[in-house]
C-alpha cells in the first residue's frame, strides 16, 4: 500500500449522500491504488469534499483527471483564459447562479462523469451548493412509476432560458442527444434518475409542454431534504459531484457587494444507459 493509501480517511457527511476525504493533498501527484479508491468513494458517496486545499490551474487539472478527462465547457465566454478547460463561475461577469436542480452538460453524448468545484473566493454568508441523490430518489418512487421512467427517454440540447450563448458553441452543442431518463452507474451498478429540465426539449412520446409539465412535477416530488447534501464552503474546498446520479443546484442566498469564485472542471464519463 502506498503512504498516500495508508492516510486516506474517507467520512461521510449526510446519511444518504456526501463524505469528505482527507489525508489527500490534490496539489501533488496521486498514486494509482488512491485513484481507485477516490473513484470508488465518488461511486458509493456522490460527493467528495476536499478541505484546505492551495491549487494553480495546472494542479486543479491534474487532480480532476483522477475522475475521468477533463472535457470543454461549452459555453466558452467562461472559460479561464489560458486554461479554457476550467470554467469560472463567477456572477460579476454576468451569470446567474444555477438554482434549479439539474445535473450538468445532459446535451453531450458523453456527459460528465462527474462535476468538479473548486472554492477560491467565497462569500462571508450563503452561497451553497446542494446536491441531491437522484439514486435515492429512484428507490422512493413508486414501483409503477420506476417502470414508466425506465421507458423514457429526454432529447436534449443547450439550455433555451439563456441568451448570451455563442453562435460556435450553439452549432456544436446544440444538437440533440437522446438519453434515458434512468441510467445505471457504471461502477456502483444502481439505478438513479437522469434528466436535465432546461436542455431537455422532450421526453419521448410526449409534447414539449407536457415534457416540462412531468419534469417539473418530479422535481417537486423527488427532491426531499433527506436526500439533499449541502455544502457550506469554505475557500479551498474541492467539491466533487456525481452527475452519473445526483443533481445540483446553487443558492443565490449571498451579498452581490462580495465575491465569490469557482473554478468548475468536468470530466468525461460514458454514455448514459438502462440496463
Ligand atoms: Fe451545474
Amino acid at each position: 500500500m502506498s503512504s498516500t493509501m495508508a492516510t486516506l480517511q474517507i467520512t461521510p457527511l449526510h446519511p444518504s449522500l456526501g463524505a469528505e476525504v482527507a489525508g489527500v493533498d490534490l496539489g501533488k501527484p496521486i498514486d494509482e491504488p488512491t485513484k481507485q479508491a477516490l473513484s470508488h468513494a465518488l461511486a458509493d458517496h456522490l460527493a467528495l469534499v476536499f478541505r484546505n486545499q492551495s491549487l494553480t490551474p495546472a494542479q486543479y487539472l491534474a487532480a480532476a483527471s483522477v475522475f475521468g478527462p477533463p472535457m470543454e465547457q461549452h459555453y466558452s465566454q467562461h472559460h479561464m483564459p489560458d486554461f479554457p478547460l476550467i470554467g469560472m463561475i463567477w456572477h460579476r461577469n454576468g451569470q446567474q447562479p444555477a438554482e434549479r436542480w439539474h445535473t450538468d452538460h445532459t446535451n453531450r453524448e458523453r456527459p460528465p462523469a462527474a462535476t468538479i468545484l473548486y472554492g477560491v473566493e467565497i462569500p462571508s454568508a450563503g452561497g451553497g451548493t446542494s446536491v441531491a441523490s437522484m439514486r435515492a430518489a429512484y428507490v422512493a418512487l413508486g414501483e409503477d412509476e420506476r417502470r414508466r421512467l425506465d421507458s423514457l427517454t429526454t432529447f436534449n440540447s443547450l439550455d433555451s432560458d439563456k441568451t448570451d450563448t455563442r453562435a460556435e458553441d450553439r452549432d456544436k452543442y446544440g444538437k440533440p442527444i437522446e438519453h434515458p431518463m434512468v441510467r445505471t452507474h457504471p461502477v456502483h451498478g444502481s439505478r438513479a434518475v437522469y434528466f436535465h429540465i432546461t436542455k431537455a426539449t422532450h421526453i419521448s412520446g410526449m409534447t414539449p409542454h407536457a415534457s416540462k409539465a412531468y419534469m417539473n412535477d418530479l422535481l417537486e416530488r423527488m427532491i426531499r431534504p433527506e436526500i439533499i447534501y449541502h455544502h457550506a464552503w469554505r475557500k479551498g474546498d474541492v467539491l466533487v459531484i456525481d452527475d452519473r446520479a445526483t443533481m445540483h443546484r446553487a443558492h443565490g442566498d449571498y451579498d452581490r457587494s462580495q465575491s465569490r469564485i469557482l473554478w468548475r472542471i468536468i470530466v468525461e464519463g460514458d454514455r448514459p444507459r438502462f440496463v
